[in-house]
Order: C-alpha cells, then sequence, then structure tokens
C-alpha cells in the first residue's frame, strides 16, 4: 500500500509552489501519495511563512498538536520546512524533539535524501543551507493538475527592505537560467497547460543566464513565454516598482497573451515611509510608471500591497497613502498591519501608533479598494470576457467557473467538454467576490 504525505501551508504562492514541488518530489522518490487526513499520514510536514504575525508561534502550537499524533503511530514522519525552519533551524529540535525533518526553502530537493537518512540512522535531520540553483536541478518534472501552473523563475530578494525577513530567510536574489525556465513551460504546455503564472519576489529583476553566456532580461522572457505552443496566457507576480522599466510597458502593449493586470507593491504613498522602509522610489516616481502603462494599455487593472501602521506613521502619511489610491484607483490590495519581524532594522523603529488606530486604518483602506473593484466589475457587465475554465463552481457544482484577465471568478452554464479551453463570456451580473457570466449558445456550437 501507498504511503501518505499531509502538507499543511503557510503563507504565499511561493510556498503554495514549494509544496506541490515537494509533492511530486516524494511521489517520484518514495511514492508518497498526497492526503488532505493529517490522521492517516505516514509524513506529515508543514510549509512555514515567516512574513507576517506570530509565525513562530503557530509554527509550534501546529506541532504541538501533532505530538498526539506521533505518540499513537512511532513511525511518523514529521518535517518543518520554509522560512520559519530557516529562521530557528536547530532550535526547533529543542523546543520540539518530535520533529525528524528541519530544511529551508532553498533544500527542499533534499528531502528524499534527509528522508532516508531519517529512516535509517533513527536520527533527525536539519539542512537550511542556500545551494541556490541545485534546488531546480534536483526537482522532477512539474506535474500538471489543471490548465493553470505556477513556475518559479527566480529565488530569493537582496531588496532588504526595512520591514522584511525575506533575504534572511530564502537567500540572496538568484534568477534559473533562461533554458530551464523555457523548458519547464514547454513541458508543461505539452500536458495541456493553457496559463501560466511567472513567480517569484521581484520577478521584474529577473536576469537569467542564457546559454551563450548572455543575460536574458524580464521583458524579453515574457516573449519568449508567450511564444511557447499551448501557452495563451502568462500572469507574473510579484514585481518591484524599482525594477520597471519601458521595455516592461511595450511588453504589455505588444503581448496578447500577458494579462491586462499588473500588481506593483507600493506599500505606503508616503515618501517620508517609503524612506524608512528603503523601497527605493518616492510614490511621484511609482505614479510616474502606473501613468506610462496606462498611457500604453487604458483597460489595465492594477494591485498593490501596502503596510498600515509601519514604525512612525502619521495620520498625514496615511493621508498620502489614501491620495495615492484615489488617484490609481487600485482593483485589488493585499493590505496588512505591519508586523515587526525579529532580525530587521525596522523592528528597532520606535512604533508609536496604537493598534487600535491601525486597524481603523487598514479598514479605511480596504474599504475604499473594495468600492473600486466592486466598480470595475459592475462596469464589467455586458462585455465579452475570454475565461481559462478552470472546472465546476464550488458554490454550485452543476455550472461551469473560470477566471478573466483581471483574476475575476465568473460562474457560468456550459458543457464540462469547456474545462481546460478558453472561452468568450457575456457577464450578467457582478457580485461582491464574482461575477456571473453567459455563453451565446452558438458559440458553444462553434467550439464542440
Ligand atoms: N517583492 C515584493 C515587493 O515589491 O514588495 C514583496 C514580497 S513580500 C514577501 C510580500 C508582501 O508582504 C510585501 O509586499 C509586504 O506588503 C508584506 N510584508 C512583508 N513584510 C511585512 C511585515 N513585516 N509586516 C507586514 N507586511 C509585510
Ligand atoms: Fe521583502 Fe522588499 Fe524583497 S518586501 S521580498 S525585501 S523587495
Amino acid at each position: 500500500m501507498s504511503r501518505k504525505l499531509y502538507i499543511k501551508t503557510f503563507g504565499c504562492q511561493m510556498n503554495e509552489y514549494d509544496s506541490s514541488r515537494m509533492a511530486d518530489l516524494l511521489e517520484n522518490t518514495h511514492g508518497f501519495i498526497s492526503t488532505d487526513d493529517p490522521n492517516e499520514a505516514d509524513m506529515v510536514m508543514l510549509n512555514t511563512c515567516s512574513v507576517r504575525d506570530k509565525a513562530q508561534q503557530k509554527v509550534y502550537s501546529q506541532l504541538g498538536r501533532w505530538n498526539s499524533l506521533k505518540a499513537s503511530k512511532p513511525d511518523l514522519i514529521i518535517a518543518v520546512g520554509g522560512c520559519v525552519a530557516s529562521q530557528e533551524g536547530e532550535q526547533i529540535l529543542k523546543r520540539a524533539p518530535q520533529v525528524d525533518i528541519v530544511f529551508g526553502p532553498q533544500t527542499l530537493h533534499r528531502l528524499p535524501e534527509m528522508l532516508d537518512q531519517c529512516i535509517d540512522q533513527k536520527k533527525s535531520r536539519v539542512d537550511i543551507s542556500f545551494p541556490e540553483i541545485e534546488k531546480f536541478d534536483c526537482l522532477p518534472p512539474a506535474r500538471v493538475d489543471g490548465p493553470k501552473a505556477f513556475v518559479s523563475i527566480m529565488e530569493g530578494c537582496s531588496k532588504y527592505c526595512t520591514f522584511c525577513v525575506v533575504p534572511y530567510t530564502r537567500g540572496t536574489e538568484f534568477s534559473r537560467p533562461f533554458d530551464d525556465v523555457i523548458t519547464e513551460i514547454v513541458e508543461l504546455a505539452e500536458q495541456g497547460v493553457r496559463e501560466v503564472t511567472l513567480l517569484g519576489q521581484n520577478v521584474n529583476g529577473y536576469r537569467g543566464i542564457q546559454h551563450d553566456g548572455g543575460i536574458m532580461e524580464f521583458s524579453q522572457l515574457l516573449y519568449y513565454v508567450a511564444s511557447v505552443e499551448g501557452i495563451d496566457r502568462v500572469r507574473y507576480t510579484t514585481s518591484h516598482p524599482i525594477e520597471v522599466s519601458d521595455d516592461l510597458v511595450t511588453a504589455h502593449l505588444a503581448i496578447p497573451e500577458l494579462v491586462a493586470q499588473l500588481h506593483l507593491p507600493v506599500q505606503s504613498g508616503s515618501d517620508r515611509i517609503l524612506k524608512k522602509m528603503k523601497r527605493g522610489y518616492t510614490s511621484t516616481e511609482y505614479i510616474a510608471w502606473i501613468d506610462k502603462f496606462r498611457e500604453a494599455y487604458t483597460n489595465l487593472s492594477i494591485s498593490s500591497d501596502f503596510i498600515i501602521g509601519f514604525p512612525g506613521e502619521t495620520e498625514e502619511d496615511f493621508k498620502q497613502t489614501m491620495d495615492l489610491i484615489e488617484y490609481v484607483r487600485f482593483d485589488q490590495s493585499f493590505s496588512f498591519i505591519y508586523s515587526p519581524r525579529p532580525g530587521t532594522p525596522a523592528a528597532e523603529f520606535e512604533d508609536t501608533v496604537p493598534i487600535q488606530e491601525k486597524k481603523i486604518r487598514l479598514m479605511t483602506l480596504q474599504n475604499r479598494i473594495n468600492e473600486f473593484a466592486l466598480e470595475y466589475s459592475k462596469n464589467m457587465v455586458g462585455t465579452n470576457q475570454r475565461l481559462l475554465v478552470e472546472g465546476y463552481a464550488r458554490k454550485f457544482p452543476q455550472q461551469l467557473t473560470g477566471r478573466t484577465e483581471n483574476n475575476r471568478v465568473v460562474n457560468f452554464d456550459g458543457p464540462s467538454s469547456l474545462i481546460g479551453r478558453f472561452v468568450d463570456v457575456i457577464i450578467t451580473e457582478a457580485l461582491p467576490n464574482s461575477l456571473r457570466g453567459r455563453i451565446e449558445p452558438e458559440y458553444v456550437q462553434y467550439i464542440n
């Protein structure tokens, strides 16, 4: 009987991607099948994130819960990976001796070897080093699950924003070689993938080595990715304002496969705060890029990340963030209250803003962006939108569901033969979290 693997993932899309690669790897090497139930697993794994919140605490309380699991099943293997593992290292074994394996984001490819050693020698293993590109060389080809896939094009970050722990936990920024990225995408397309999302902390800072020794920039990479046979939609996330270039603006205009969407984290609209964050741009420079994109591409949907209540953020600083939001009219945001990260410079800054005030600011910001989002959704009613059909709708399983270029979920009636394909849908209704649509009957006949 095959062994079962349960993975609990905290955090961002990078972590989701890493978890799926770990599952592929352990299926390849040890025949592990994924399960959603930790009680029936032979190996349980935590893929941790330490960007916000009480990350360490969450990890240790989850490990505490798995203690009883191990007591009833002594052969159970417990592994902890990701950014908290990278920060805590050996400390995890001291506080949670039931753990067998501790590995970092850059050593997940060594899991099979660590697992064997741990079983043979009946000893815990820790490896949180940063061996850079070796990780990708050692992973099996990506396994496809549906018409969409993520492709990691770079790892780590060397920007050292004062609030952020990523450079310390994921290591310095490095780009995967161009040939490796393209080969992975071609293999995905051969298995039926129609949409890829290029992943990295600052994808637009991509500088991948080519086989002739030349360096491929991000905007050039986009042309190559879009030209892969079968790939009809390309997304990327996240990009950094200081790595935006005129070539990237041009790429958005020139590449039809590239979605009309840009996620460009600004964090704050106050130059004083941006400086304290060490972001490397002013709000005026940020707006200048947005204007350039919008001039070239009027329909572009723009989303961003915000940190609210950064140490010393005054009413005036927050007002400047709201002014920027009014100007750009963002379509979506990932916005959070600042969370001090041990070991980062900002954790030492004096923070005088009361938490209640921070919560009010966050709500004000989110409410305004939600209003913009609903307005954009309402303006889509009556328009024709191209969707990539992903499967059956979650709430209405008799309906199909897909996403528009600007990443909105649309539910509609249609034959299951459309799953995995692009269809054109007329938007009939805008709801707060999704849209409803309809396909013309003649159109279904045409595509069948
Ligand atoms: N590279 C991206 C950029 O240009 O900013 C961001 C990557 S970061 C891992 C993802 C997001 O987490 C950031 O944009 C920021 O908004 C948020 N974040 C990071 N550190 C944080 C902290 N200490 N407190 C609150 N949010 C934080
Ligand atoms: Fe973090 Fe700033 Fe890099 S937010 S991931 S240090 S660009």
